[in-house]
Order: structure tokens, then sequence, then C-alpha cells
């Protein structure tokens, strides 16, 4: 007996030590070992009573054999006589919780899929999401994966975007890693997938940092780089040996967009002389350089100081809108950062964002920001703009074309990196003159 009192607080003590020791050493090995085994069976034993809580059960009326009366203390003989007789078969009001898929686990937690009652849609489990998450002790819950009749419940133990550590080059032609997302993944901007990209946030939300990301991810791939930056060239000027061009003043800005659009003319020239619809069709040796235009601090384009720069801004927005609009197809992508991209800015700018399909909304002081930036999506996708904390520079929100969001968070990528990246491959950064003259072919054509 005394042997026994010993032996189980030790034994109690060795698995303590052993678990956190294992957590310690390999928490990968831990976590689909142990922690997930013990969280599917806490799951799936409490989900009744988390269902009911989260007011996702519904009150079905089932068969039950059913008893009236417990017996009550006393003469166990008198007890069972009254169960006996009051026993029956009868229809009762049951709470029926909503049936769980396998618990799937990932490597913040789980996702696992949910069958709707009728008459449920995915925004009552989006309403009762925060609830799941305190009821499941995890970072959050959010709902993704929307089929008719189901949805998947994703759960993330703890935020992935407290610390980013990715590397921005995916070694794929367009393709950059310039942070990770709330459910763990790599976040990927494909600009063959989405081709222009809207930035926006606050002052210090890290809309320059992205940026740098975005620099440092394109540097070592076959693409030109062109930047505008109206703060005086401060951002950009560093990362110049890795920009075919840069403008920092309002005159080359003009000149440098109306080389931009001529080079897109010249090269949907080239695709009309080929019969092809996109230069993703030319062969090989014909295709020419995509570029990825940076643009920091739009609004700056748009300021008008005096009357006399109206025409300038109208020419600006112009161009822009054109590049936008025709940009995709010849390779041509946009990145626009800035703090507020509306139609307070000019005629033009609403037009202009509407081209740019790919979303990102960093910190923003209104919510008038947020849905400007993100457009009518998902009202929770709106909320969780609203709560960045500005102790999180760098977390946005991102938005695709498919109408699916995501919380994401940008690599810190201080400006002496960015700057590193754009020394150490400056000798791939093809001349502005040879990228312009390389069509002359049919540039005549177009003029
Ligand atoms: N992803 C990130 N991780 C950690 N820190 C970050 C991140 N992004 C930005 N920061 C920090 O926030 C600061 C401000 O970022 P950044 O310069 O990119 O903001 P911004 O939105 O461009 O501001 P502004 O509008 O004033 O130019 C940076 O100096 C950096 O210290
Ligand atoms: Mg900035």
């Amino acid at each position: 007996m005394n042997n026994l009192a010993l032996l189980i607080p030790a034994l109690a003590a060795l698995v303590a030590v052993g678990s956190w020791v294992w957590r310690h050493w390999h928490p990968a090995s831990f976590w689909y070992g142990a922690g997930y085994p013990f969280r599917l069976a806490l799951v799936y034993l409490t989900w009744a009573h988390v269902a009911a809580g989260c007011g996702l059960s519904r009150t079905r009326r089932r068969w039950r054999w059913t008893l009236d009366a417990v017996p009550v203390a006393g003469s166990a003989a008198r007890s069972v006589t009254v169960a006996t007789c009051k026993r029956r078969w009868r229809r009762v009001d049951v709470e029926r919780a909503p049936r769980l898929g396998w618990l799937r686990p990932t490597r913040l937690g789980w996702r696992v899929r949910v069958r709707l009652h009728d008459g449920q849609v995915p925004a009552d489990y989006e309403r009762a999401a925060e609830g799941i998450a305190h009821a499941w002790r995890v970072h959050s819950v959010r709902v993704a994966d929307v089929r008719p009749g189901q949805i998947t419940l994703w759960a993330t133990m703890r935020d992935p975007l407290t610390e980013v550590r990715v590397n921005p080059d995916t070694g794929r032609l367009l393709t950059v890693r310039p942070g990770k997302l709330d459910n763990g993944s790599d976040w990927i901007i494909d600009f063959r997938t989405v081709p222009h990209w809207l930035n926006a946030g606050a002052t210090q939300s890290g809309k320059s940092n992205l940026a740098n990301a975005i620099i440092k991810g394109l540097a070592p791939q076959p693409v030109a780089l062109v930047g505008f930056d109206l703060k005086g060239g401060v951002e950009f000027t560093p990362y110049a040996p890795r920009l075919s061009a840069l403008a920092t003043t309002r005159p080359e800005c003009l000149a440098l967009l109306g080389d931009l659009v001529g080079e897109v003319e010249a090269r949907m020239a080239l695709c009309r002389v080929h019969g092809v619809r996109n230069v993703w069709h030319l062969p090989d040796h014909l295709r020419p350089v995509p570029v990825v235009v940076l643009v920091d601090e739009v609004a700056e384009l748009f300021l008008m100081a005096d009357r006399a720069e109206k025409d300038q801004v109208a020419k600006t927005g112009t161009a822009l809108l054109r590049l936008a609009q025709l940009g995709r197809a010849f390779a041509v992508h946009l990145v626009i950062c800035g703090q507020r991209i509306g139609s307070d800015l000019g005629p033009g700018v609403t037009a202009l964002r509407s081209q740019l399909s790919g979303r990102i909304c960093h910190r923003v002081n209104d919510p008038e920001t947020a849905t400007m930036t993100l457009g009518d999506l998902d009202p929770a996708a709106l909320d969780a703009a609203r709560t960045i904390p500005a102790q999180m520079p760098g977390v946005c929100i991102v938005a695709g074309q498919d109408g699916t969001w995501h919380r994401a968070r940008s690599v810190y990528v201080p400006e002496h990196e960015a700057e590193h990246a754009a020394h150490t491959y400056a000798h791939l950064t093809p001349s502005w003159a040879d990228l312009t003259s390389s069509l002359p072919a049919v540039r005549p054509a177009v003029a």
C-alpha cells in the first residue's frame, strides 16, 4: 500500500516531465503523437455541449424509451416498482448537435467538417466561431471551405503571425512568398494568377515592408522592376541597382508611365502579329521580360498643388488605369501602395481600384478605408481588418479574386536586406533602354 502511494505520484511526475521534454525537444511529433489525440477526444466528447452553448444545436422530436421518474432514495424494492410501471416508448424533445466529420490535424491545430442543420447558414457558424474557440481553448476558429450543406471549421491553437520567418524567393517566375497566412501556410502572391495588387494601410502599418519583401522575392527572377516613389525617392532609391527605372518627381512619373503604356502597346502589337492573346503564348525567344511596377504612396501621384498640375494628374490617372486594364495579358503588373485609395483622390481612382483584384488591407484608422480596400467582402474580413493591433505591424487582411480572405503577416525585411538583394542581383536588371527598344519591329506599327 505504502509502495503504491509513492509509485503513483512518481509515475505522474515522470509523465509530466517526459511530456514537457518531448514537447520542447520535438514539438511537431508531440503534437501529432500526444496533443492531437487528446484534443480529438476532447472535441468529440464535448461537442454536444459546445454546440448547444453556442446556439448551433436543434431540438428534434425522437422516439425514446423513457422513465417518468427516477427512483428516489429509500427502499430499493419500491423504486424498482415505480420505474417499471412508468417506463414508456414515446416521442420526446432532444437536442441534436450538428454532425462533426473527422478531425484532421494541421501543423497549428485541426480542421473538421460540419454538416449544417436544415435552415442553418455559414454565417451562423461565423457568429459562433469566437465561442467555439473559447470552448476549445484555441487562438481562433475560422469558417472555411463552404460547400452546400457543409462547412469546415479551422481551429488554430496559437497565432502563427506572432513570428514570421520565410524566404520571399519561391524560385517560380512572378511568384513571391511575402509572409505567412493565419492557417500557418505560406502566403503566396502569384502575379500570373492575380496580376495587380492594392496594398493599403495607415502610416507605419507595414506597407513599405511588404514592398521590400516583394522586391526581395522578385530580385533573383528574370523580371524588370520599376519604382514610382514620390516621397522624394527615400523608399526605393536604395534598391535602384535592381530597378530598371525609378521615378521620383511628377514629370519623371509621367514620362515613365508614358513609356510603360508604350511598352504595353508594343507587346499588344507583337501578340497581334503572332496571333496570340497574351505574351505567355508567344514562343520563348520572343516573350518579353515581365515588368512589375511598384508605386509607393499613390496619393502623391494624384495630389494637386495648383490648377496647373490638374492636367498632369489627369494624364497620370489615365496612364495608370490603362496599365491596369491592359497589363495583365502583356506581363505588366502593378503593386499600388497607399494609405487610402478612394474617389477623393480624383477622377479615375475608383476605376483604377476596381482593376486591382488582389487586395491587401493593413491596419486602418477608419472602417471606410477597410471597406474601400476590401470591397464588399465578408463582413468578418472587415471586422478583422479593423481590429489589427498597432503593435503588430505587417499584419493584414489579404483577399484574392475568388472571394476568400485570410489574415496574414509579411516577413520583416529591413531596408538593408532588400538593398542587399538589390545589389546581389543587380546583374539581372534589364536596362530601361533595352527593355523599351526590344520590340522595334512592332513599335512603328503602334505609332
Ligand atoms: N512584417 C513586419 N514584421 C515586423 N515589423 C514590421 C513588419 N512590417 C513593418 N514592421 C515595422 O513597422 C515599421 C513601419 O513599417 P513600414 O515602413 O512598412 O510602414 P508603412 O505602412 O510603409 O508606413 P508609411 O505610410 O509611414 O510609409 C517598420 O519600420 C518596421 O519596424
Ligand atoms: Mg511606407
